[in-house]
């Protein structure tokens, strides 16, 4: 029996929380007095609520994760389901209903000709097994010589150290640079960066130009570009215009390197389309997919690739085959949330109900287009970032710290807000209604003008 009795107020909270716990991407000695922490006890719909009762709507979708909302009846009901019938199963040498179920409905949703998927359980995990796989099936082939990836200026694929090393995130990378990998980095297609008198498209054509040059020059050493379709998110949602995709796939077939999509943020309608790729009518030789899987309830990613990738794999000889396993590979009620994420999508037309909903959050965005603090308002479907600025042309210093603020005022009006650096964003469950996103923008402008005064 446990004896825990919970904390009876917020100091109590915080004195035993950071007593004991350490909480991810966070410098713990700023908690709580520079960085609040809030303890939360139940989550409905785009609401939090907190212990002192305290809500907050989750702008952010808590990390991106949760897609129709908190406690999502149906998907809670299908967890509840499969742990009554079957909650986990070695996935080596055996198979189970939804795991198969799930991979069958994947398959038809992909771009054609990804017919192949491996379970595992976090999307640095996806990343991994897609740079291992890749490696690995140039290796099957003769070809171990091609070590190297390619990927973005300003991606993120993840903290484990493979995925990392294909982040050019330097608060994220410069430290554990020693240990990682080294990928070439090619320019961003980043429209943020684009020339005077430049479109989103020139700007990606120039960097997609800037790609095939750095390809050519080291094809016999590569094995993959990676990068996220269309939003770097973590990078800042920074957005790129879909001819990048075109032609990071032409480039990939021409140099015969692997082309792998890490859709782990931006799958699952966020961008507008199910998958981001469609966008560009592409499909890559690797789709990594986790976050929106399982509707944000349980945690579990997924790898798509391709027969003639699978074919590489197999022999008579066992270390051709990919040994890469998690136990929690395959997790049924991983894959019972997934399977109930699906069915919404069709029950509630959820990409035609977001479709108005990206629109309602670009007029509002649009609001605040002209304000003296923001460099740029950007949007790609239910994504919307604002770029704060000293002036309409000028960074703050990052040592300001204006984003975090803006976090701050967010939360004193029941937002939650988690800004990249000085990039706020909105990225809300897609249950999100119109009084909600409101509200939303309403605290949003309320958090740049008191983070930019
Ligand atoms: C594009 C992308 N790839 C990979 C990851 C890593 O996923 P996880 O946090 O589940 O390891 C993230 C997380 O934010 C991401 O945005």
């Amino acid at each position: 029996m446990s004896t825990f009795t919970p904390p009876r107020d917020l100091a109590e909270w915080h004195r035993r929380d950071l007593g004991v716990l350490w909480h991810p991407c966070t410098q713990m000695a700023e908690h709580p007095e520079t960085l609040p922490l809030i303890p939360i006890r139940s989550g409905h719909g785009v609401w939090l609520e907190a212990i002192d009762g305290n809500r907050y709507l989750d702008a952010i979708s808590s990390w991106w994760t949760n897609l129709f909302g908190h406690s999502e009846p149906r998907i809670a009901a299908a967890i509840a389901r499969q742990a009554g019938t079957l909650e986990h199963v070695i996935f080596a040498g055996f198979s189970h209903e939804p795991g198969l179920q799930l991979a069958e409905r994947l398959c038809a949703l992909a771009p054609d000709g990804l017919t192949r998927v491996f379970y595992a359980d976090n999307g640095s995990a996806a990343v991994e097994i897609a740079l291992k796989m890749s490696f690995h099936s140039f290796a099957n082939r003769g070809m171990a010589g091609r070590n190297r990836f390619m990927a973005l200026q300003n991606s993120y694929h993840g903290e484990t150290l493979g995925a990392l090393s294909m982040a050019d995130i330097p608060l994220y990378r410069r430290v554990y640079a020693p240990l990682l990998l080294e990928p070439l980095f090619a320019p961003s297609p980043d429209a943020f960066g684009k020339s005077e008198g430049e479109t989103d498209a020139d700007c990606a054509m120039r960097a997609a130009a800037g790609l095939e040059v750095l390809v050519e020059k080291h094809q016999h050493e590569l094995c993959a570009l990676i990068l996220e379709p269309l939003v770097q998110c973590a990078g800042g949602m920074r957005m790129y215009h879909p001819v990048y995709l075109s032609e990071a796939r032409r480039i990939c077939e021409r140099f015969g390197i692997h082309l792998i999509a890490d859709e782990i943020a931006v799958g699952f309608g966020r961008t507008g389309t199910f998958f981001a790729c469609e966008q560009a009518g592409i499909r890559p030789d690797f789709l990594c997919l986790s976050k929106g899987l399982t509707g944000g309830f349980l945690p579990m990613s997924a790898v798509l690739t391709t027969e003639a990738v699978f074919a590489d794999f197999l022999s008579d000889e066992r270390s051709r085959g990919f040994l890469h396993s998690h136990s929690y590979t395959g997790n049924p009620l991983g894959c019972a949330a997934a399977l109930a994420s699906l069915d919404i999508f069709a029950q509630d037309d959820i990409l035609v109900r977001n479709r108005a909903t990206a629109r309602q959050m670009g007029v509002l965005a649009a609001t605040l287009q002209d304000h003296p603090n923001l460099q740029q308002v950007r949007q790609t479907g239910m994504i919307v970032a604002f770029e704060l600025g000293r002036d309409r042309r000028t960074a703050f210093d990052a040592a300001e710290r204006r984003g975090l603020r803006a976090y701050r005022a967010g939360l004193e009006r029941g937002v939650l807000l988690r800004p990249l650096g000085d990039i706020l964003y909105w990225m809300p469950p897609y249950c999100i209604r119109p009084e909600e996103l409101e509200l939303l923008a309403a605290a949003t402008q309320q958090a740049i003008e008191e983070a930019c005064r």
